[in-house]
């Protein structure tokens, strides 16, 4: 019984649509489960993105990301968390096809990890994939202006909608991916002021990432806000300085190590004397 309270308490789609022009949405990736648990009691959404592929695996961008890699940090973030709702992102090549296609991926996703959504990144055949699938009851967070999947294509990470005919695409996939059902959509890469259009003009919330503060709430990569790289974009406010903090420590511990300083008496077990 108080396992079902428990699991009652996580926050759904439903409330996050509830929350637009409301209260901001706080979104954050994770990957693992001792991040999800640093993040779950200040996050509403806690994004298993398939940034995952770059921020943990070291791939150069996320196309080579797999089902299988978003399922085992699905659940991993699941099993972490306990409030916040898990989104995870579909991998490329596991969506864009026949709709019948990505409903079997993502029916993977929802019951091998126990996510409360997932989210797919913007297309031309796309709204369809979304109406298809939040018409069998899976909740679809949208993702449109810069693609991080279509990097091949679409070329390096730079913002997106600034040429009028770009602008206009990015407005009609924004507009398509709501009306097709979306409970959300995170809206990467675009200036303020179509941010603000794309936040005015669809009835669900935007979650912005380099986006503007004009969008219903903001996502970064953890990571990134934690200064975990040497580098960050511009977009990104660091919080913490993790990278040096990390280094401070490891070189400590090397040099305990090397001058036999640890362990000490209290990291050592004793037999009986
Ligand atoms: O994969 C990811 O982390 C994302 C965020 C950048 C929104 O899609």
């Amino acid at each position: 019984m108080s396992a079902q309270r428990e699991k009652a308490s996580r926050l759904a789609a439903p409330d996050i649509t509830a929350m637009k022009g409301k209260t901001p949405i706080v979104c954050l990736t994770a990957y693992t489960a001792p991040m999800a648990e640093l993040l779950d009691p200040v996050c509403d959404i806690l994004l298993v993105g398939d940034s995952v592929g770059m921020v943990v695996h070291g791939l150069d961008n996320t196309v080579g990301v797999t089902l299988e890699m978003m399922i085992l940090h699905g659940q991993a973030v699941m099993r972490g968390s306990r409030r916040a709702m898990v989104v995870v992102d579909m991998p490329f090549g596991s969506y864009e096809g026949a709709p019948e296609h990505a409903y079997a991926a993502a029916c993977r996703v929802m019951k091998e990890t126990g996510a409360q959504g997932i989210k797919v990144e913007s297309g031309p055949t796309i709204p369809a994939t979304i109406a298809y699938l939040t018409q069998r009851g899976i909740p679809v967070m949208g993702h449109v202006g810069l693609r991080p999947q279509a990097a091949l294509i679409d070329g390096p990470f730079k913002a997106k909608g600034r040429k009028e005919g770009e602008r206009e695409r990015v407005l009609q996939e924004a507009c398509a991916t709501a009306e097709a059902g979306a409970f959300a959509m995170v809206v990467e890469g675009v200036a303020e002021d179509l941010a603000r259009e794309i936040t005015h003009q669809i009835a669900i919330p935007t979650i912005g990432i380099g986006a503007s503060p004009a969008c219903d709430g903001q996502v970064l990569v953890a990571e990134d806000m934690l200064g975990l790289f040497d580098w960050a974009p511009k977009f990104v406010r660091r919080y913490a300085d993790l990278r040096a903090e990390i280094g401070r420590a490891v070189e400590q511990y090397a040099a305990d190590v090397r001058a036999r300083r640890f362990p000490g008496e209290a990291e050592t077990y004793f037999g009986k004397s």
